[in-house]
């Protein structure tokens, strides 16, 4: 694919795309363009078993998002909160420039989402310090 082409077919989602019920992690972001990208992540033993997203954004952000999702699958949780945009970009053959924002957004929610499983867990274990007392 060259850097000018964006693989996004706009009648079919990816499967990747949409909500995970009792997600473990979850953060949402709207970028300085406007767009909106969501992310839902399954963990288990500090490994993401399943990531999905959703975003109201364009075919770059659909593709983005979702090459970030399948980049973070598999991951443990420290490998997934380094990923970063030009990891998103080299995974999809590049964007055009107007575009690259849409990995730097895809990238940024996904750590977000794995933030908010460390938070969570950081809480609990708070909660459990607390009650240990
Ligand atoms: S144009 Fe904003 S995320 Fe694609």
């Amino acid at each position: 694919m060259s850097e000018n082409q964006v693989n996004a077919d706009p009648l079919k989602l990816p499967s990747n795309f949409g909500m995970l019920e009792d997600p473990d992690g979850h953060a949402r972001i709207t970028g300085p363009c406007g767009d909106t990208m969501e992310y839902w992540l399954w963990i288990k033993e500090n490994r993401i078993t399943k990531v999905s997203f959703t975003t109201d954004g364009c075919g770059s952000s659909i593709v983005s998002g979702s090459m970030a999702a399948q980049l973070a699958e598999g991951k443990n949780l420290k490998e997934a909160s380094q990923l970063q945009q030009e990891d998103v970009l080299k995974a999809l053959g590049g964007l055009p420039e107007a575009s690259r924002h849409c990995a730097l957004l895809a990238a940024n929610t996904l750590k977000a989402a794995v933030a908010n499983f460390n938070d969570r867990m950081k809480k609990e274990s708070d909660i459990n310090a607390e009650i240990e007392i």
